[in-house]
């Protein structure tokens, strides 16, 4: 397998494209079930995710074709992805894909809306806590959908089609929310889904369903108000910039004392996040064309914070921040709230010389006055470039194994962040 070496100290300097957002370019890939004509995604990460969809996809009878493969050719623009599913071939997402990444649980709503009927496996994904999917089902219940489970699988049927409704998610969630968005934009008649996620991958979403036809409004609230129509048809749509990969090299060059321009990234995607690093300490101003972040010369102050739903600190970014406080001179409190058990990299960073006390769903991460490389282990996709960033940081050499994690949400990171200075690269075996 694979590792990272990353020898610290180097301070980034110099421009860090942002590539398009993963948690946006797997739902909209998914929306390509809704039509038999082709979605045109422009802006699409080069990531293992992506791929992985694509296969996945291609199983139940979507076509891809890719342009701009070539790393290296307008690199910076992301691939564009043509999607056609001009027939459905097979209405089963098997559990040897579902569960290996829980996103694909979500062609549940699109194969049934089209087809009447789906049969999918419970997801997997990234292990950061128990992950339910109950509210997906409600919501697709309220819609009119029968639901069983049955070994593994759920299996969901609307022989006479979903009929429009009123859906009160209980909890606000993500990926119940595209569920029921991609149910209600082709059932019959009005819907309205309340305490609907307004995270901006939910808005990226809403806004290309409706390039395609569909009728939805309150798009970036919580009150989603749909009018189903008959049939959704091509569009072409950009994906929207990924505000984690943003707040990420936002807090490598932070943390570095760097001074870097984040080209494509916006303020607006991040606002509680971008305050925290103002609070450290850290200059982050809007150029034209994307962000720059700096911090010259002066110290890390502590922070506290609370990962909400957006607009508020995002669980993606807690790794990440955690790693930036533990050079701060002074106590960080972090607490998470939405994913049960996400401090995997509580125990990587204290290899690094961290001093991180847990205390139920709060970190305390008491600054130290430096860190020091050390071999350490990715867990999942967030808290793996959290010792990135920490690495980056760390007197010495760090290396960091199982990096599959890594690949399956960051778009040639070592890349981007060797153009900056940093001393990293892949050991490959
Ligand atoms: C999405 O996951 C993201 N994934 C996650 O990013 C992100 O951490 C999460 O939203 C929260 O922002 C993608 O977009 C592909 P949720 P999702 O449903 O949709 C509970 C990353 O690193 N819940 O909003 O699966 C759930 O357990 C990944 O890129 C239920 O109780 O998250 C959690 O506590 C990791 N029942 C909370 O809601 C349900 O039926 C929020 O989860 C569904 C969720």
């Amino acid at each position: 397998m694979d590792r990272i070496r990353i020898i610290g100290g180097e301070r980034l300097a110099g421009t860090i494209p942002i590539s398009g957002a993963k948690n946006a370019a797997l739902p909209l890939m998914i929306a390509s079930l809704l039509t038999n004509e082709t979605l045109t995604l422009h802006g699409m990460p080069r990531l293992a995710d992506v791929s992985l969809l694509g296969r996945i996809l291609g199983n139940h009878g979507v076509d891809i074709t890719i342009a701009g493969k070539r790393a290296g050719q307008n690199a910076s623009d992301g691939q564009t992805y043509k999607l056609t599913a001009a027939e459905i071939v097979d209405t089963t997402a098997p559990y040897e894909m579902v569960a290996r990444m829980r996103a694909s649980f979500w062609v549940l709503a699109p194969l049934l809306a089209r087809c009447g009927e789906a049969k999918v496996s419970l997801p997997g994904g990234c292990a950061i806590g128990t992950r339910p999917v109950d509210l997906h089902l409600v919501a697709l219940e309220a819609l009119g959908a029968d639901i069983e489970l049955d070994a593994g699988y759920v299996i969901a049927k609307a022989p006479k089609g979903l009929k429009g409704a009123r859906v009160h998610l209980a909890k606000v969630s993500v990926g119940a929310t595209h569920n029921a968005l991609m149910a209600a934009v082709l059932a019959e008649g009005d819907s309205e889904i309340v305490n609907a996620a307004r995270e901006p991958e939910v808005g990226d979403l809403a806004t290309c369903l409706v390039e395609m036809g569909a009728k939805i409004e309150g798009i970036g609230t919580s009150t989603l108000r749909v009018q189903g129509v008959p049939s959704l048809h091509g569009a072409e749509h950009y994906v929207l910039p990924d505000r984690i990969e943003t707040g990420t090299y936002a807090m490598a060059v932070a943390i570095t004392g760097g001074d870097v321009f984040l080209k494509g990234a916006r303020a607006e995607l991040l606002q509680e996040a971008l305050e925290a690093l103002r609070t450290t300490g850290v200059d982050v101003y809007e150029e034209p064309g994307g962000l720059r972040v700096a911090r010259n010369g002066h110290g890390l102050e502590p922070v506290s914070v609370e990962t909400q739903p957006f607009p508020g600190f995002p669980t993606d970014l807690q790794a990440q921040l955690m790693a930036l406080m533990c050079t701060a001179r002074g106590v960080s409190e972090v607490r998470e709230t939405i994913f049960e058990n996400r401090f995997m990299h509580v125990q990587e960073l204290a290899r690094l010389g961290a001093r991180i006390d847990l205390r139920g769903d709060t970190a305390l991460v008491h600054g130290v006055n430096g860190l020091r490389g050390a071999p350490v282990m990715a867990t999942d996709l967030r808290a793996s470039v959290s010792l990135i960033i920490a690495g980056l940081a760390a007197q010495g050499e760090t290396t960091i194994g199982r990096v599959y994690h890594l690949d399956r949400g960051f778009d040639r990171l070592e890349e981007k962040l060797r153009k900056c200075g940093a001393q990293i690269d892949r050991i490959a075996g």
